[in-house]
């Protein structure tokens, strides 16, 4: 049974080190509901490249942003929450490459990460919430009970990602996967606006050579600790 006490679990880092799938296992196990702000970030973007959105004028920003209705609805038969842009069910468009190319730069636009981390706060108003992203921790929800900080080698990380977007994509190469998670780390740790960086309460778990059981034993000892 869950505890009845309901707190907020953050989970930051850096791209595919294996915070949504923690995140993931974290919420079903606590009957939590998890939130990847990385798919909003994301979705956003979709957004913008399909309307041929001039990302570098804000006032075309302001009107792309009060057009874009986001939401998390829980599919019963994956079991996981998808993310849905104006109604339409985009989890699985906004994995592509074509995405994680201009989402970086997108997710460093002031007005797009104040409509997103506004949403972001709302959802955590009740507690009772795993959320996986860069600024969690830091900004969304600085004073969350448990913050964990995930990290894994590059060469890992680069082997993860690849590995699921050839599943999708055949043609993808491991150079176009490597060059494109570095460029997201640099753009990601170095915006003007909240950065990602580790918080100074948060937990650091290393998953380079962990098993996903391992990695999800250490956050669950940090979860009990913190019910308690
Ligand atoms: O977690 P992800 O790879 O799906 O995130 C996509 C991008 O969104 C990532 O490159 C940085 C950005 N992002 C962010 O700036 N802040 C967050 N809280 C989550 C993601």
């Amino acid at each position: 049974m869950a505890p009845k006490k309901k707190i907020i679990i953050t989970i930051d880092g850096w791209s595919s080190c294996g915070k949504s799938t923690l995140a993931r296992q974290l919420a079903k196990e606590l009957n939590y509901v998890y939130i990847d702000s990385g798919a909003m970030y994301r979705a956003i973007t979709l957004y913008f490249l399909r309307n041929h959105i001039d990302w570098t004028d804000t006032t075309e920003v302001e009107e792309a942003l009060a057009n874009i209705q986001l939401d998390f609805r829980f599919n019963e038969v994956s079991e996981q929450s998808e993310i849905f842009l104006n109604d339409e069910n985009v989890e699985y468009v906004i994995r592509d490459l074509v995405i994680a190319e201009k989402v970086s730069e997108i997710a460093a636009i002031r007005e797009v990460r104040t409509f997103a981390v506004k949403q972001q706060q709302e959802m955590g108003r009740k507690k009772g919430i795993v959320m996986d992203g860069r600024d969690i921790g830091t900004v969304v929800f600085p004073k969350a009970e448990l913050k964990i900080f995930m990290t894994a080698d590059n060469a890992v990380r680069v082997e993860r990602r690849f590995r699921e977007l050839f599943e999708k994509n055949p043609n993808i190469t491991i150079e176009e996967v490597k060059n494109n998670l570095e460029m997201r780390d640099y753009i990601d740790s170095n915006r003007e606006v909240s950065p990602l960086r580790q918080a100074d309460d948060a937990l650091v778990l290393d998953n380079s050579k962990v098993t996903m059981e391992e990695q999800l034993r250490i956050a669950q000892k940090w979860v009990k600790e913190k019910l308690q």
